[in-house]
C-alpha cells in the first residue's frame, strides 16, 4: 500500500521526464548525461512500473564498459554544453564518449534485486549478460584498485566515491598541485546556488587530478600507482563487498563454478581486510589515505554501510550504533553525510552535511538485515518526511529538511517508489 499516491505519481513522472530514451539523466540542467550509480538506483525505480525499462537502464550503462572492465562514471550519449567537464576535457577517446573514472559498484546488487523480483530464474538472459559485465567490473576493481592487497577499494579521484566533496578527501586534496590547471568555466554554479556546491579551490584540485589521468592516456595502472589522489574509500569498500555477496548468488544460480570461486576469494579478502579502516577514536570505519596511511577519522553516512556489507565485530557494531545515536542530537533527520561538529560541516553543502537518500536506503537495508529494524525504520521514516516536506531534491538539510542542489532528482524519485514511500 502506498503512503501517498500523489507523490507516487510525481515520482513516476520525474523518471519519465528525465528519460532520454534508454537512459535517464540524474536531473535536467545540472547533470545532462548518464551517471553510473544513479542509473543503478533509477533502474530499481523503473522496476516499480516498467520492468523492461528497468533492465534497459543498466544495459545502456554497461554498453559503455571499457575493454579493461571499468564501467565509467559518466556516459556522454549526446552533447550538452551545460556541463563541465564534458567529453572533450576527459579525452578518453571512447565510443560513446565517457569519463575516465568509475563510480560506486552497486550494479550487481541491483541486478540481483531485479532478477529476484522476476522469480530468480537461472536462465534469465538479461541477468546472465549483466552478471558477466559485473564480474568483469569487479575483476577490474580487484586488479587495479587494491594496492594494499586487502580487498578494500582505492579511488583515484574523489568523484569516484559519489561523495564528491566529503571532508574525508580534504587532506589528500590539499596535496594536489593545481599550478598547471589553467582556466576553465564551471557550469554547475550556473544551475544551482554556489553555497550548495564545492568551492573553487576544491574544484581546481578535481580538475588537476582529471588532467593527470588524461595526460597518461587513461592508463589505469599508472594512475593507480602514481596518481595525485589515492584514498581507500570506506563507502566503495563496503559497497563492493556487498556487491560481491550478491554477485556470488548470481554465479551460483548460473552454475559458474570458476566465477563463484573467484568471488568467494574476494569476499574473504575484504572481510579480513576491513579492520584496516577501523578508527578506534572515532568508533567507526573511516576512509583512509593509501599513500600517507592516515585515517580521516570522520564519521560519515558511508561509515554506516558496515551493516550493509555485513562486517564489524559485536563491539564495532555497538560503537557504530552509539555514533548513530549521537547523530540524532544535532540532526532532525537522519543520516547526515557528515557528523555535525566535524570540520567543514555545513548542512547545506553537498556531501559535507546534507542527506542523500540512496545512502540512507543502503544503510537502512543493512541495519534491517543485521537486526536493527528500529534504526532502519527511523531512517526510512525520516527519508519519507523529507520528500513530503520538500519534494524530490538532490539532497536535504539534516537540520531543516530543506532541499538542496538540483530538483526533480531521478534517484530521489526512485527511492520514494521502491523504499521510503512504500
Ligand atoms: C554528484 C554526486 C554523485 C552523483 C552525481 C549525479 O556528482 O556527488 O554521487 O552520481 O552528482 O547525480
Amino acid at each position: 500500500m502506498s503512503r501517498n499516491p500523489k507523490l507516487d505519481q510525481q515520482a513516476r513522472e520525474i523518471l519519465q521526464r528525465n528519460d532520454r530514451g534508454g537512459y535517464t539523466v540524474p536531473t535536467h540542467g545540472l547533470y545532462p548525461f548518464q551517471w553510473n550509480w544513479d542509473s543503478a538506483f533509477v533502474a530499481l525505480g523503473f522496476a516499480a512500473f516498467d520492468r523492461d525499462r528497468a533492465w534497459q537502464e543498466i544495459e545502456t550503462l554497461v554498453s559503455a564498459q571499457w575493454d579493461d572492465g571499468m564501467i565509467p562514471h559518466i556516459v556522454f550519449h549526446q552533447n550538452d554544453d551545460g556541463y563541465f567537464p564534458g567529453p572533450g576535457v576527459w579525452g578518453t577517446g571512447k565510443t560513446p564518449p565517457t569519463s575516465g573514472i568509475t563510480q560506486p559498484p552497486v550494479l550487481a546488487t541491483i541486478v540481483r534485486a531485479l532478477w529476484e523480483q522476476e522469480g530468480a530464474v537461472a536462465a534469465n538472459p538479461r541477468m546472465r549478460a549483466l552478471y558477466a559485465a559485473c564480474l568483469r567490473s569487479h575483476r577490474w576493481f580487484h586488479s587495479y584498485r587494491d594496492p594494499l592487497g586487502n580487498g578494500l577499494v582505492m579511488v583515484t579521484h574523489n568523484w569516484e566515491t559519489g561523495r564528491d566533496n566529503s571532508s574525508e578527501w580534504d587532506d589528500a586534496l590539499a596535496r594536489v598541485d593545481t599550478s598547471g590547471v589553467g582556466t576553465y568555466q564551471r557550469r554547475d554554479t550556473g544551475h544551482v546556488d554556489a553555497a550548495m556546491r564545492p568551492k573553487q579551490s576544491e574544484y581546481d584540485r578535481y580538475v588537476a587530478i582529471l588532467q593527470f589521468g588524461k595526460n597518461c592516456g587513461w592508463d589505469h595502472r599508472e594512475i593507480a600507482d602514481h596518481g595525485p589522489f589515492r584514498m581507500v574509500d570506506v563507502g566503495m569498500s563496503m559497497e563492493l563487498l556487498r556487491a560481491n555477496r550478491d554477485l556470488l548468488v548470481l554465479a551460483e544460480a548460473i552454475g559458474d563454478a570458476e566465477g563463484a570461486a573467484e568471488i568467494r576469494d574476494w569476499i574473504a579478502l575484504s572481510e579480513a581486510g576491513i579492520d584496516w579502516l577501523w578508527n578506534e577514536e572515532a568508533g567507526a570505519f573511516c576512509s583512509r589515505d593509501a599513500t600517507m596511511l592516515e585515517s580521516s577519522g570522520l564519521v560519515t553516512n558511508a561509515s554506516f554501510l558496515a551493516f550493509y556489507a555485513g562486517v564489524g565485530s559485536d563491539t564495532q557494531r555497538a560503537r557504530l550504533l552509539e555514533a548513530l545515536d549521537r547523530l540524532t542530537t544535532n540532526a532532525e533527520y537522519l543520516l547526515p553525510s557528515l557528523e555535525a561538529g566535524s570540520r567543514e560541516y555545513d548542512h547545506r553543502r553537498y556531501w559535507r552535511g546534507p542527506i542523500w537518500l540512496v545512502v540512507n536506503y543502503m544503510a537502512a537495508q543493512g541495519l534491517a538485515e543485521q537486526g536493527h529494524a528500529d534504526w532502519a525504520e527511523r531512517i526510512r521514516a525520516d527519508s519519507a518526511r523529507l520528500i513530503e516536506k520538500s519534494g524530490f531534491f538532490e539532497s536535504f538539510s539534516p537540520e531543516t529538511g530543506e532541499g538542496s542542489g538540483g530538483d526533480d532528482f531521478s534517484w530521489t524519485a526512485a527511492m520514494w517508489l521502491v523504499w521510503c514511500g512504500k
